[in-house]
């Protein structure tokens, strides 16, 4: 399965170098091309080869994607294993043998061709392409115990994807798949990752957030609680710091009353929270209006657990454990943080519970 998009310089050499290693192991490959309309003629380029080769060509109407294109070969390609690589010449094809070995056998039913493996290499990378990668393999850490999931390069049995809902808005196919993908065991064959050969690679920047947003789309698949509250987490901290700046704007720029300040304070931040938490930690689509009020509701009901907190925690903790009125200031913070956390829990389960309960 090779997903193509103006690669028309590496076509004949890859084709025949795949041919070469699958003849060569006695494997009956059947070479899957999807392109996209490439402007340089790599579709008309492909069909050529396919009266030498045993090769099918996919043409769609322009540049749908990568991952798209890769489900598309899926559904196009007749074979059990199923095997994806870039056009490039980046990844090996005499690889192919072993990893298919490694399917057939059912020893794994995906396997990744790996960078990262022992004895897996990347030739020629610069530094910042090498920290990026690093970087983006960090972040999928909790996602697989694979050391390469962002790899173009891998194989899976056929039933691995029967029945899953792959999301295709992703450039990584191979970390969607190992992510939802029905299996027992994965595997990782080392690979040296070359050069591309001829032509620019079709990465920009905005990859890279798409990549997070990708990965934590993938977190939420598969620990829905701990992604969402985390998010919450991440937005009330930064709707403190608005509360907190909003609070000392009023009071020394404006001269507001304190009170009044800081009932704004709240007011502002809350509804950035809510904003934030309805279109982004629970994907919501309920009516606003609705959750916008039980949201404020929880939150004042929060905001006067918090003073009950504290007040538990100074008045009743802090003299039980001995601590004595000279260090209370140190205290309070600490008070006071051990109360935010809680609230934050209690917070958290409400809306998930109640303001936002239709949708998760
Ligand atoms: N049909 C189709 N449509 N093919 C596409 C499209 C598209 O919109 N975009 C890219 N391709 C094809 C390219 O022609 C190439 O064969 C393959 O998909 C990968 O694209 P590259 O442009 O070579 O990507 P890369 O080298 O930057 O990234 C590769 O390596 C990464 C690891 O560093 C890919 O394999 C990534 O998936 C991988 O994570
Ligand atoms: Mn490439």
């Amino acid at each position: 399965m090779i997903p193509t998009y103006n690669e028309k310089p590496n076509l004949q050499e890859l084709v025949s170098r795949i041919d070469d290693a699958c003849k060569g192991a006695s494997i009956d490959a059947e070479i899957v091309i999807v392109d996209d309309n490439s402007p340089d003629g790599t579709g008309a380029h492909a069909e050529e080869l396919g009266k030498e080769y045993n090769v099918k060509v996919v043409h769609r109407s322009g540049k749908l994607g990568l991952s798209t294109a890769v489900m598309e070969g899926f559904e196009a390609a007749s074979g059990d294993t199923l095997v994806v690589m870039d056009a490039d010449l980046s990844h090996p094809p005499e690889k192919i043998p072993e990893m298919v070995r490694k399917i057939e056998s059912d020893e794994a039913q995906m396997v990744v061709g790996s960078r990262y493996a022992k004895g897996g290499a990347v030739e020629n990378w610069p530094i910042h392409r090498r920290i990026i990668s690093k970087c983006a393999t960090l972040l999928a850490r909790g996602l697989t115990k694979v050391k390469d999931p962002m790899s173009g390069f891998f194989a899976l049995r056929r039933s691995v994807i029967d029945g899953v809902e792959l999301n295709p808005i992703g450039y990584k196919i191979g970390l969607e798949i190992l992510v939802k993908g029905k299996y027992d065991s994965a595997a990782e064959v080392p690979i040296t990752f070359a050069d591309r050969k001829a032509g620019k690679s079709k990465l920009g920047a905005s990859v890279y957030l798409k990549y997070i947003d990708h990965c934590i789309r993938l977190y939420e698949h598969k620990k829905p609680w701990l992604a969402r509250y985390v998010k919450f987490t991440f937005i009330g901290g930064i709707g403190t710091v608005i509360n907190l700046a909003i609070l000392w704007t009023a009071v020394e720029v404006f001269f507001a009353h304190y009170l009044w300040a800081a009932v704004l304070a709240f007011v502002v931040a809350d509804t950035n929270n809510f904003i934030w938490n309805r279109w982004w930690t629970f994907r919501s689509k309920g009516k606003v209006h609705i959750q916008y009020s039980q949201f404020l509701l929880v939150s004042i009901n929060g905001l006067m657990l918090n003073l009950i907190f504290l007040k538990t925690i100074v008045e009743d903790l802090m003299p039980a454990l001995g601590i004595g009125e000279d260090r209370a200031s140190v205290f309070l913070v600490v008070a006071q943080v051990i109360a935010i956390f809680l609230v934050s829990i209690f917070n958290f389960i409400a809306n998930s519970l109640w303001t936002f309960s239709d949708d998760t």
